[in-house]
């Protein structure tokens, strides 16, 4: 669009004639071309800000901010729809909750096909009701260019009273942008969950072979996130936790049933073959492209703070903290947890064998905290 603007230019340049007032022309046709290249560089500093943000909320959140820089305005709304009948704006920015019904408002008027509505200068403002002081330009977001999902209001430009043609297409640029990436997020949220769901029930199908193992992950997910909690962990820890402390033991579908549901003690090569499950769980998660916490998670749940574990060896804190945490939660629930060829030991008795494992097999500090949490205090009693 621009190239085609500049050759235009340079043609219209070259038709006048050269004793003329040429100088004054090229003025303007740079200021133009000024103003032109300050829009196609606010638009992609933009366009890298909004690649940076990955979630859908901070999209939104961040909106107002770069639009008061694209646009010059002081006043930037986001509106969002809620239950097909309310527009909600959330107060950070301007101190109070904004909830105005749809129905009979100019909302609902914005055509599709022009894709806006310019309210002018002594018109109703929709918000505050009353007369506007500037021109007020209202854009709706939508996902993927369908679905309408709020709006975006902005009024009271610090250079002028109106929008012109240039910043209600520049400020449309940016919302197909905007709605792009809200569809690729809905998109790849539809997509994730869905493989999240497809391993769970593959842990489901591991856990079905083997009835004493059945919500063993489910437990050791949960009293491991009671653990990161106490410990403070970083969001990221405890979303790695919730979904990789499900699938610690994915790794066991590749075990044969003939070891994994043997109903006595293994013997030293059946339990090298147990052995294997972290790798073969990491090796499942790897190519899915997840994050590496959780990847981590797998590979690491059965290392020992004093280096003797498997498969790594990994010693201290060279085992990620959510597989140190993991170790304890699960060594709990499976020594609480009943056996074919042993009775589950009861509560007190597997709180005193972590204790006296701390600092050889388990990191004190985890145990520590484990020992302050609901279960391991032994409030919570749903082991079985
Ligand atoms: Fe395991």
């Amino acid at each position: 669009y621009v190239l085609d603007r500049v050759s235009r230019e340079r043609e219209i340049l070259k038709s006048i004639p050269e004793n003329g007032d040429k100088s004054r022309v090229v003025k303007t046709l740079n200021s133009a071309l000024f103003k032109k290249l300050n829009e196609i560089n606010s638009l992609l500093s933009l366009n890298m800000e909004l690649d940076e943000l990955t979630e859908a909320e901070a999209i939104l959140n961040n909106l107002p901010g770069m639009i008061e820089r694209l646009l010059r305005a002081r006043r930037v709304l986001v509106l969002m729809i809620r239950e097909d009948r309310y527009l909600v704006a959330d107060g950070e920015r301007n101190g109070n909750k904004v909830v105005l019904p749809i129905e009979g408002s100019v909302f609902v008027d914005i055509d599709e096909r022009q894709g806006h509505l310019l309210l002018d200068v002594g018109d109703h403002d929709p918000i505050t009701g009353s007369a506007l002081k500037t021109q007020m330009l209202i854009v709706p977001i939508t996902v993927g260019d369908v679905e309408r999902i709020g709006y975006l209001v902005v009024a009271d430009r610090v250079e002028s009273y109106h929008f012109g043609e240039d910043e209600i297409r520049l400020l449309k640029v940016l919302l197909k942008k905007v709605s792009m990436r809200l569809e690729n997020n809905a998109l790849y949220e539809v997509t994730y969950n869905h493989l999240i769901n497809t391993l769970k029930s593959l842990v489901l199908t591991i856990e079905a072979r083997d009835e004493y193992t059945k919500n063993h992950s489910e437990r050791v997910t949960n009293i491991a996130l009671e653990i990161a909690k106490e410990m403070n962990c970083r969001q990221e820890e405890i979303d790695a936790i919730r979904f990789g402390g499900y699938l610690h033991d994915i790794g066991k579908i590749g075990v044969k049933d003939m070891i994994l549901l043997k109903p006595a003690r293994l013997t030293d090569s059946e339990f090298e073959e147990i052995k294997k499950h972290p790798v073969i769980g990491y090796n499942i998660i790897s190519p899915l492209g997840f994050f590496p916490l959780e990847q981590q998670l797998i590979r690491h749940h059965h290392e020992r703070f004093d280096g003797r574990g498997y498969p790594d060896g990994l010693s201290g804190e060279d085992i990620p903290l959510i597989a140190r945490i993991l170790a304890v939660a699960d060594t709990y629930d499976s020594m609480t947890s009943t056996r074919p060829y042993r009775k589950g030991l009861g509560h007190d008795v597997a709180v005193e064998e972590i204790k006296r494992c701390a600092g050889s097999q388990f990191d004190p500090q985890v145990a520590d905290a484990f020992f302050r949490t609901p279960t391991g205090k032994g409030v919570k009693r749903d082991a079985s």
